[in-house]
């Protein structure tokens, strides 16, 4: 097969944006390579639950029934992350009881809508440090409970309560290079573990470079299959400009750099035992649209496809990967 989806034994995913569904060329890649999708921004929980008393469903629905419509499965993304807090709610000064009562009411009612319909969830996103400590800075979480990882495995808990066939994800980035985050990850999988909270998968985010060493990547994800758990490669992008230059141009030399990375990520993924392999998403679907040119306004063509929809060197490296 010379389809990603159609030769992968595990996910392909792509994020999305409801705003660029209604381009034929952009929601026809994805029905025809990708086999699942994330939300790339509208299932976040500033989002979807806009006031204290509602929730506004509108475009995650658009993004689960674009999927339904076309046999795909969803990723949700994401329950609890210090970023996503609504302003609202980090303005109430909620008690570590009222806090909890109510993210527990957010997950479960998020969760209960999606039942059956997402089949994944990343629980909690970006709790560490790359130096293994707690994230501190701008978390409400750590704000709030002296024993933040507790209340995480909670989340994980309200979670499965709310749909016990959906596999729950702790999300974060950098967990195959910065060894000291894994080991924290991996230390609190086994807290989880002994806790008996269900925790099924680990996602690293990917977001990598073409010079990012490759025996770390590879050592790493070995290291995080020790858990045993499902691995999720779930923002793959592959950063060309590294000196984010604005000169920069995106040549056949740069384009086959690129390809060469993916094709070595995909092999390494490929490696891990059958079991473990969820999916691999790429965190967008063109370099038409990608979150470092809207978002860290860089000079980028970081993805499997061109601003045209063409295929590049960097599909065929994943391709030939799998
Ligand atoms: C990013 C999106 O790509 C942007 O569109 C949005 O403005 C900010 O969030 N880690 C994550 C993702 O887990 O949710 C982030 O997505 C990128 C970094």
């Amino acid at each position: 097969p010379s389809i990603l989806k159609e030769k992968a034994n595990f996910g392909i995913g792509a994020a999305i944006k409801t705003a660029h569904l209604a381009e034929l060329a952009y929601a026809n890649t994805v029905k025809s390579h990708f086999s699942q999708v994330t939300a790339e921004w509208e299932m976040k929980m500033e989002l979807i639950w806009s006031s204290a008393t509602g929730y506004n469903w509108s475009n995650a629905d658009r993004v689960v029934d674009f999927a339904k419509d076309n046999d795909l499965e969803v990723h949700g993304h994401t329950l609890v992350w210090y970023k996503s807090f609504p302003g609202w709610f980090k303005n109430a000064g909620y008690d570590s009881t009222a806090f909890e009562d109510r993210v527990r009411a957010y997950i479960q009612t998020t969760v209960g809508r999606y039942k059956g319909r997402v089949k994944s969830w990343d629980v909690a996103n970006e709790i560490f440090n790359d130096n293994g400590t707690l994230r501190s800075t701008d978390c409400p979480v750590f704000a709030t409970f002296n024993d933040p990882i507790g209340f995480y495995g909670r989340c994980f808990k309200y979670a499965h309560e709310a749909d016990p066939d959906a596999k729950l994800f702790y999300n974060d980035y950098s967990v195959v290079l910065a060894s000291a985050k894994r080991s924290a990850i991996k230390r609190m999988v086994s807290r989880f573990k002994n806790e008996g909270i269900p925790i099924h998968g680990i996602g690293d985010q990917f977001h990598y470079r073409v010079t990012t060493d490759k025996n770390t990547i590879k050592n790493g994800l070995t290291d995080m299959a020790s858990t045993g758990l499902l691995i999720h490669l779930s923002e793959l992008d592959i950063i060309v400009n590294v000196q984010q230059s604005e000169s920069y141009a995106f040549t056949q030399a740069e384009a086959q750099k690129q390809a060469d990375m993916y094709r070595f990520i995909v092999e390494s993924y490929e490696s891990l035992p059958a079991d473990q392999k969820f999916a691999i998403t790429t965190w967008g679907v063109t370099d038409k649209y990608t979150w470092l040119t809207d978002y860290w306004h860089a000079k980028e063509y970081p993805l499997l496809f061109d601003q045209h929809y063409q295929e590049k060197e960097a599909y065929r490296g994943f391709l030939a990967g799998l």
